[in-house]
């Protein structure tokens, strides 16, 4: 089995298919950086869909098993169902699965679930319109991101997911209140802790608010006990209601970091793939592939990039963090963007 330098094996690959979105969420692609003369990558750089396929085909040679498609916003990519019907057909592959904002999911809904997407995790950060719209940049209402909640769960797309970045002061006080809306819709819901990736959005260590504290505000409404991870490496702590009504998962990247579990690799839109989320450099795939390599030159290529990683950012920075180290050794500048790598 292939395994990285702490011994890590390879199992997830997560496809960023575009660095465009329609959303301005102030943490990821705040609209004075990404404003209309912003250039994104030109689509002869972007991977077609024969060579994402191809990559994917390649890794899971390797041991990946689960795919998850991301963007920007995957659905502003043209046809992409037809990607996902080729990526349905792979061997090995056993769960594939999206992260969307979910505004363009009704109508595609139907050709996505046919093509062999199999669930669904949308982003929505408040069920405040108020604190949304201020978190997304103006862009949408929490009316139209629900539309594309129903729509994924009358499609079968389940288990539906709702992933929600908490900021302090921002959108924390609608903690409570969006627990009970996906407890009452059999919705998973994951709070996320704010993190520092990329370089555009001012993190800050008080701007976040811990799982702990997460938890101890749905504990107080609805009482929640731990359960265990459904497979190995799972990136969020789950969590019962007492009363039978679900589970709600915490996502502890800052506090509680998960790097000694991951195994995760990242393909970005024009073909680079990186071994971390904050990683600072990655590895063409698309040039090779385009340049005329077999598939055994990539294969061996993957397995180079994998079995050299080292890689376990957010565990260092949580130790820092600790001992009240403020900066990084690493060069913040050169860090990939979250709407390009997709989260
Ligand atoms: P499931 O397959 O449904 O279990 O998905 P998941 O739990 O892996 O969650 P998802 O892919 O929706 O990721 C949710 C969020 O967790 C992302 O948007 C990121 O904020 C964070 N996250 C996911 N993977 C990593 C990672 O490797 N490192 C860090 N630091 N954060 C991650
Ligand atoms: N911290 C935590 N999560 C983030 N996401 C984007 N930026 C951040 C950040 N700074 C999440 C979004 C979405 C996924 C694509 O990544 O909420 O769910
Ligand atoms: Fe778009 Fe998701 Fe980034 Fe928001 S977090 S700007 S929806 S890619
Ligand atoms: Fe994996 Fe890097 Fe995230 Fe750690 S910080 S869990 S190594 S992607």
């Amino acid at each position: 089995m292939l395994t990285d330098k702490l011994n890590r094996p390879l199992h997830d690959l997560r496809i960023s298919v575009t660095d465009r979105c329609n959303f301005r969420c102030t943490y990821c692609m705040p609209e004075e950086i990404f404003g209309d003369k912003y250039r994104f990558l030109p689509k002869p750089q972007i991977m077609t869909f024969e060579e994402i396929t191809r990559s994917a085909r390649i890794m899971a040679g390797l041991g990946v098993s689960k795919l998850r498609i991301t963007g920007g916003e995957p659905l502003l990519r043209h046809d992409l169902h037809r990607l996902i019907e080729q990526l349905a057909q792979i061997d090995g592959i056993d769960d594939i699965a999206m992260t969307t904002n979910a505004y363009f999911l009704k109508n595609q809904v139907a050709d996505l679930k046919a093509a062999g997407l199999q669930r669904v995790t949308i982003s929505l950060d408040s069920l405040d319109n108020e604190a949304f719209r201020k978190m997304n940049g103006g862009k949408a209402d929490v009316a139209q991101v629900l539309e594309g909640v129903y729509a994924a769960q009358k499609a079968g797309l389940n288990p539906i997911k709702i992933n929600a970045v908490v900021q302090k002061g921002v959108n924390d006080h609608t903690i409570t209140e969006m627990a009970r809306f996906c407890r009452d819709n059999g919705i998973i819901l994951r709070f996320i802790e704010y993190m520092d990736v990329g370089t555009r959005n001012g993190w800050r260590l008080d701007h976040v608010v811990s799982a702990k504290e997460i938890r101890d505000r749905i504990h107080a409404v609805f009482p929640i006990e731990p359960i265990d991870p459904n497979y190995y490496g799972e990136v969020a702590e789950r969590y019962r209601y007492v009363d039978g009504a679900g589970e709600v998962g915490i996502i502890a990247s800052v506090t509680q970091p998960f790097c000694g579990t991951c195994t995760r690799m990242r393909l970005s839109p024009e073909g680079q793939l990186y071994t971390c989320l904050f990683a600072t450099k990655g590895t063409s795939l698309r040039d090779p592939m385009r340049a005329g390599a077999s598939d055994d030159q990539l294969r061996e290529l993957i397995a180079g990039i994998w079995s050299n990683r080292d890689d376990r950012y957010s565990e260092i920075r949580g130790a820092q963090t600790l001992i009240g180290v403020d900066d990084i050794p690493t060069q913040e500048e050169k860090r990939i963007e979250m709407y390009y790598i997709g989260g």
